[in-house]
């Protein structure tokens, strides 16, 4: 019998409704605030507030943020078969560490149930929906904290991994202190997904009202690799070549800057000899969301990707032949996603932009044979977090 193709959805998110409720509780950011809708006296709405100097206004948000049933509903109207879902930014950031704790195991212990409870996929003993779960990265957490969450998350089984934001427990992901964490987490079979959520300095956007634009589509991406880019430096990767690593959004602009990278570590006397390998190496190890919406970009990463993973293999002489760059093997590492519920459309249509055009993407990617293409769709994530059918 012919083994049906799965469409798998990696970049996915949810505020489980004890999350909603603790945002609904909160007066500074990040939270959900109350508001008269526009025109319409008497009719309130509900608005997510969560990224700094956001106005108050924020942006909507609905039961497709918390609510299963409208999950499951998407990815219905999408022939998406299964998601590994994520708590959206900023997870637990912001509170105290004690707090950041209490609620990290808490919300681990409510997405595998909201998992577990889920329909199975047919014909298989696979549930729909799986789950990455959090660790409490907040300020002044400590190791052993961190490590207790990794156990838990590791030990609930329709957990497949941890989503992760750029801050650590107070000085990035390349801060010494996470160097257990790391450890543990490549110890497990656990996935480590970096996110994104602060953005750079809003200074570098000007004075100009362009909504949401530049925050999103180039403060996110510039903060995921600025932090991979620290991960890569901070030595991480040699020391734990067992970890797994996911990057939203194809890694921001790692790909396009990896070779100038490089040039820099190499006319560096501070890092030139610090790492185990040319710095495009470590593009190979890591697995990328194909969330770029352009079969160019995706392209184009799948390329470096590939040629990364030359450089671990290929000797000196030959890193740049062609042979090298064999597309169809960078895209065994990208993996696609959505976003949902970021990103609806903005009038009402019945499939979402943002889903179609990340599928699109996919299929014009030249280069790619219709057996890299299912890969991307859902293949190589089956494979990644051990979801066999
Ligand atoms: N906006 C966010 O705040 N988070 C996402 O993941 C996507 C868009
Ligand atoms: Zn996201």
């Amino acid at each position: 019998m012919a083994v049906k193709r799965l469409l798998v959805d990696v970049h996915t998110h949810v505020y489980l409704p004890r999350y909603a409720n603790l945002l609904r509780t909160r007066t500074s950011v990040p939270r959900i605030v109350e508001r008269e809708r526009p025109g319409a006296q008497g009719v309130t709405e509900e608005r997510l507030v969560i990224l700094e100097d956001e106005p108050i206004s924020g942006r909507p948000i609905g039961s497709q943020y918390w609510d299963r049933t409208e999950k499951l509903k998407f990815m219905d109207l999408h022939g998406i078969d299964l998601s590994i879902v994520s708590s959206a930014n900023p997870w637990l950031d912001f509170l105290p560490a004690p707090s950041a704790c209490e609620l990290a195991s808490a919300l681990n212990t409510d997405l595998d149930e909201y998992c577990a409870s889920a329909p199975t996929l047919a014909d298989t003993a696979l549930r729909r929906l799986y789950g990455f779960g959090l660790l409490p990265l907040a300020l002044g957490v400590t190791p052993n904290a961190l490590l207790d969450a990794v156990k838990q998350v590791a030990a609930l089984p329709h957990l497949r991994g941890i989503i992760l934001g750029t801050r650590g427990i107070g000085s990035g992901l390349d801060d010494e202190l996470l160097e257990p964490m790391w450890e543990a987490l490549a110890e497990t079979d656990l996935v480590v997904f970096l996110h994104p959520h602060y953005g750079v300095d809003k200074k570098a956007f000007g004075e100009r009202d362009n909504g949401h634009v530049l925050p999103l589509a180039l403060g996110f991406p510039f903060e995921t690799t600025i932090a991979a880019t620290r991960l890569i430096l901070s030595g991480v990767l040699d020391r734990h070549p067992n970890l797994r690593l996911l990057l939203a959004h194809s890694g921001g602009a790692l790909a396009q800057l990896s070779s100038r990278l490089a040039s820099c570590i190499a006319h560096d006397p501070v890092a030139a000899t610090r790492l185990e390998h040319d710095a495009r190496h470590y593009l190979g190890r890591l697995y990328y969301d194909a969330v770029v919406y352009g079969c160019e970009e995706l392209g184009f990463v799948s390329d470096v990707i590939s040629r990364s993973t030359g450089y671990a293999n290929l000797k000196a002489s030959a890193k740049d032949s062609a042979e090298a760059v064999d597309r169809a093997f960078g895209s065994k590492r990208m993996l696609f996603g959505t976003d949902h519920p970021f990103f609806p459309p903005l009038s009402e249509t019945e499939k979402w932009k943002s889903v179609v055009e990340n599928l699109e993407a996919i299929e014009g990617v030249q280069g790619w044979s219709e057996g890299d293409k299912a890969g991307v769709r859902g293949g190589n994530a089956l494979e990644l977090f051990g979801l066999k059918p």
